[in-house]
């Protein structure tokens, strides 16, 4: 079987990425929180990386595979082969705003400006609502923007609306649905096709039960 080299991402996806490869058995041993690379059973290799970073590997074959967010796919757009809905890390891409003002800036005719870490999901949303808005890319903390003035609405993931209570924004629309996804090299897909195909059924059948 040829090694297989799969990009997982720290953060939020991280536990259940690892207790599903561990599940299946392609990764015998916790890894250990410092190492940045984990050799797991037959040829398996396991990269640890940021979440905005992994599509990066896949698409240029520093990793043969990776696991990443719908969102992530959807804001980046790469050249990988998106092959397998995980089923966990499920979140949403709202607007939301503060309420007093929401229904207002909604129907508001100037420009509306939308603090966001996914630029082009939300230039694309707002184009197809034929919206102006005036997007501001944030790199965490979205929900402050409002707050401290920098913007009147956000788009960002939402898990349990906790962070959007406590920061008084209300949810205007939804944008998208968002999960963990296996993605595939295009070239690993067919040179080491017989290692992708195990992995790909296996996490397929993990996902069924
Ligand atoms: C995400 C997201 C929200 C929060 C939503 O942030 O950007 O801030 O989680 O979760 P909730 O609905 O369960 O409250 P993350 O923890 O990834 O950190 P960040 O804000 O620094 O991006």
């Amino acid at each position: 079987m040829d090694a297989l080299t799969l990009a997982v991402p720290s953060g939020r996806l991280f536990s259940d990425a690892v207790a599903l490869l561990r599940r299946l058995g392609w990764l015998e041993t916790m890894p250990d929180g410092r190492s940045l690379v984990v050799d797991g059973a037959a040829g398996f290799r396991m990269i640890i990386t940021k979440p905005a970073d992994v599509l990066t590997l896949v698409e240029h074959g520093a990793a043969d595979a990776g696991i990443t967010g719908k969102d992530i796919l959807l804001e980046q757009e790469r050249d990988v082969y998106e092959l397998v809905d995980l089923a966990f890390g499920r979140c949403r891409g709202v607007v939301a705003m503060p309420p007093a003002v929401g229904e207002d800036l909604w129907g508001r005719p100037s420009l509306l400006r939308v603090a966001t870490k996914y630029p082009r999901i939300a230039s694309r949303y707002f184009a197809a609502q034929q919206r102006a808005v005036e997007v501001i890319e944030l790199h965490g903390s979205v929900e402050l923007a409002p707050r401290v003035g920098l913007a009147d609405a956000i788009l960002d993931v939402v898990m349990t609306g906790t962070t959007l209570r406590a920061n008084r924004l209300v949810e205007v629309a939804e944008v998208f649905r968002s999960s963990a996804r296996l993605v595939v090299n295009r070239v690993s897909l067919r040179t080491k096709a017989a290692a992708v195909r195990r992995i790909v059924g296996q996490m397929k059948g993990a996902e069924a039960r």
